[in-house]
This record gives structure tokens, C-alpha cells and sequence, in this order.
């Protein structure tokens, strides 16, 4: 049976450079503050009139050039995001349009920051069961258009930072490449713990002054509970995949942790027992991009890293939902 492997990654942030002396124009914030609690120093936001497709276009136009593809060889696409263009239909579509595919199919999907690894399971089963060959797969998110950038809304919006990264996964017959394995969970007892309430279907109509006024546009987090329980879930899920597959934590090239909070990372990393050269971290430089976290900082620890077909690929995230899983792959 064939699996997934990586053929490239392609990603692309916008020009933008946000600091966190930029924030404390806006808000009541401080660097030593937001270093201290999340390990952020900058993250990038578009310009007015930038969306999510256009993150993510230039970012497949990078992916297919860097895999020698061109865009007609792709022959589906899956799209992770929270922060779609549009209410309907999804970013899949649009971005379908902007790389001139009409007819090959486009699947949304809303995960979070777990959207990456639901998108590459998927990918992958497609990919298993002879579907298709050459996949897609976009992480993208534009989250600066929806914070609330005052001092109200500041413990969420120092977090969140915009980007785009997207892969290309290809059918391998090859057993030392591509995906080993891949768990996924949610748990929707705590849904209201970190969601962002309306505009939604439930209210009619869907948006009024109302909502506005009382915040309920923003995301709102519940702080502590997100971190007390990502820091569990996402080295449970890792060992899961480990177990799966025979292997142990030293086996693992590099982990790619989802960019939450640089102190999520590390007690993840304790956790698991592992080196410093065995995680890689660059929330630093783009705050938490969600869906493209993944990606975004697997392509810089390719490179970093130096990582050489057949080194062992651990990722693993923990988001709004909550959900929250783990993959491992052989690059
Ligand atoms: N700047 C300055 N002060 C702030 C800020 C800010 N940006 N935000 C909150 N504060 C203040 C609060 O008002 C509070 O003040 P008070 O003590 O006078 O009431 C104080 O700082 C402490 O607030 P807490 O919310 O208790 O701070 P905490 O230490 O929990 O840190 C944080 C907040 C960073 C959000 C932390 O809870 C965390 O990392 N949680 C994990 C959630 C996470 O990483 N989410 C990412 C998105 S979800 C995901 O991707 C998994």
C-alpha cells in the first residue's frame, strides 16, 4: 500500500513585521511581558486587503516550484483554517481558482491549530487507498483582521500571528518514507474554552451591533485550562504514535511541536525526554499561526536541521475544539 511522503513545502508570510514594542502602542502590553509567558518576540500580520487565499497562493507557488510540480499535477486539495476569506465556500476553492485547476477538488477544514495533522491523515488515507496520487495540503490563517488589538482583548491578540504554509504529499511505495502514523482527538466538552462565539448560524441574525459591543467577535480564550491540558495531550499523543509504530522518543529527528506558547513547547519536550536539538521552535519570530504552524516550522527545521530523507518526522498539536493529535513521518 502506497503512504503519503512530503514532496516540498512552499510557505510565505507577509512583509509586515509586528513587534511587541509595536503592540504597546496599541495596547496596555509589554515585551518582558508576552516574552516571559508565550516566548514571542514579533509575528507578522497583513496589510488591509490581504486574505487568506493570497497567503496561501504564493505559498503554493513556492511549494510546486520547490517540488518541480506544476499545478496541474495536483490532483486535490485540502485546506486548514480557522480565518477563511469568506463565511462559504471555503478557502479550497478560491485557491483552486488562483491556480487555474478547475475541477480538482477542494476540502475545508476547520480544526484549528490541530488542522495540519486531520488534513495530512486525511491526505494520507486518500493517498492509502489509491484515491489519489498527488495532494494538496494548506495550512493558512489570517487571524490579525479578528483580534481585538486593546487592552480588553490583549491576552489573546499578542498570541496570534498571520501565514501561510503549504505541502505537497505524493505517493511513496518507498517503507522508509512518509507517513508511520497518525492519532487524532477533540474533545467538545470544552468548545466555549477557546472559540470565537459569532457571527454564527445559531443567532438570527447572524451578527448585530450586540455582538460587537459585547466582544463576542473575538476570540476568547480560557488561558491556563488550554495550556494545564496541551501540555498532557500533546506528549500522549506522541507516545501514542511511537508505540504504534515500535519506535522510542530517542528515534525521533526533530519534533515539531504546534506553535502555541514556547512554554507549552518545552514542557512537551521535558515531558518526552528530549534534547534540545531534537525540537524545534520558531513561534518566536511568527507568534501562533494555528493551521500553518506545522508547516511553517517544519520547512525551517528542514533546513535548520538539516533533515535527510528517511530521519524520523514527530509533530503534534493541541487547539481549540479542543482537539489536538500527533503524526510521525519519515521525510
Ligand atoms: N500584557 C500584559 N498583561 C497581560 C496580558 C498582556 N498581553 N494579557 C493578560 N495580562 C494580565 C492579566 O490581565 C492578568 O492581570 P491581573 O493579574 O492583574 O489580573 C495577568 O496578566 C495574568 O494573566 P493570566 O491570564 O493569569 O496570565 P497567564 O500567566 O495565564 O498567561 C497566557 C496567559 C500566556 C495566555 C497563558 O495562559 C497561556 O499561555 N495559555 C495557553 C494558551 C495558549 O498558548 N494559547 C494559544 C492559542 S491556543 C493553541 O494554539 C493551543
Amino acid at each position: 500500500m502506497p503512504r503519503a511522503a512530503f514532496a516540498a513545502i512552499g510557505t510565505f508570510v507577509p512583509d509586515r513585521v509586528v513587534t511587541n514594542a509595536d503592540l504597546t502602542r496599541l495596547m496596555d502590553t509589554s515585551d518582558e511581558w508576552i516574552q516571559q509567558r508565550t516566548g514571542i518576540r514579533e509575528r507578522h500580520w497583513v496589510q488591509p486587503g490581504t486574505g487568506n487565499a493570497d497567503l496561501a497562493h504564493e505559498a503554493a507557488k513556492r511549494a510546486l516550484e520547490a517540488a518541480g510540480w506544476t499545478a496541474q499535477d495536483v490532483e486535490a486539495i485540502i485546506y486548514a483554517t480557522l480565518s477563511p476569506d469568506h463565511m462559504f465556500p471555503g478557502d479550497g476553492c478560491f485557491l483552486n481558482a488562483r491556480l487555474g485547476i478547475p475541477g480538482v477538488p477542494a476540502l475545508d477544514i476547520r480544526n484549528q491549530c490541530s488542522g495540519f495533522l486531520y488534513g495530512l491523515s486525511v491526505a494520507d488515507a486518500w493517498i492509502r487507498t489509491g484515491t489519489y496520487r498527488r495532494v494538496m495540503l494548506v495550512g493558512s490563517e489570517v487571524h490579525s483582521t479578528g483580534l481585538d488589538v486593546s487592552t480588553r482583548g490583549r491576552d489573546v491578540s499578542v498570541i496570534f500571528g498571520d501565514g501561510a504554509a503549504v505541502t505537497l504529499l505524493e505517493a511513496t511505495d518507498d517503507p522508509d518514507r512518509g507517513v508511520q502514523a497518525v492519532t487524532l482527538h477533540a474533545d467538545g466538552r470544552f468548545a466555549k474554552d477557546l472559540w470565537t462565539d459569532a457571527p454564527g448560524s445559531v443567532y438570527s441574525p447572524r451578527i448585530s451591533h450586540e455582538m460587537i459591543d459585547s466582544e463576542a467577535i473575538f476570540p476568547h480564550m480560557e488561558g491556563q485550562k488550554v495550556f494545564k491540558h496541551a501540555v498532557v495531550r500533546m506528549p500522549e499523543a506522541v507516545r501514542a504514535v511511537l508505540e504504534r509504530t515500535g519506535q522510542a522518543a530517542k528515534d525521533i529527528k526533530v519534533l515539531i511541536p504546534h506553535q502555541a506558547n514556547l512554554r507549552i513547547s518545552e514542557m512537551v519536550q521535558r515531558s518526552l525526554g528530549l534534547r534540545d536539538d531534537q525540537v524545534f521552535n520558531n513561534i518566536q519570530k511568527y507568534g501562533n499561526t494555528t493551521a500553518a504552524s506545522i508547516p511553517l516550522a517544519l520547512a525551517e527545521a528542514v533546513q535548520a536541521l538539516g533533515v535527510k530523507r528517511g530521519d524520523l518526522v514527530a509533530m503534534c498539536a493541541f487547539g481549540a475544539g479542543f482537539t489536538w493529535g500527533a503524526a510521525l513521518a519519515r521525510w
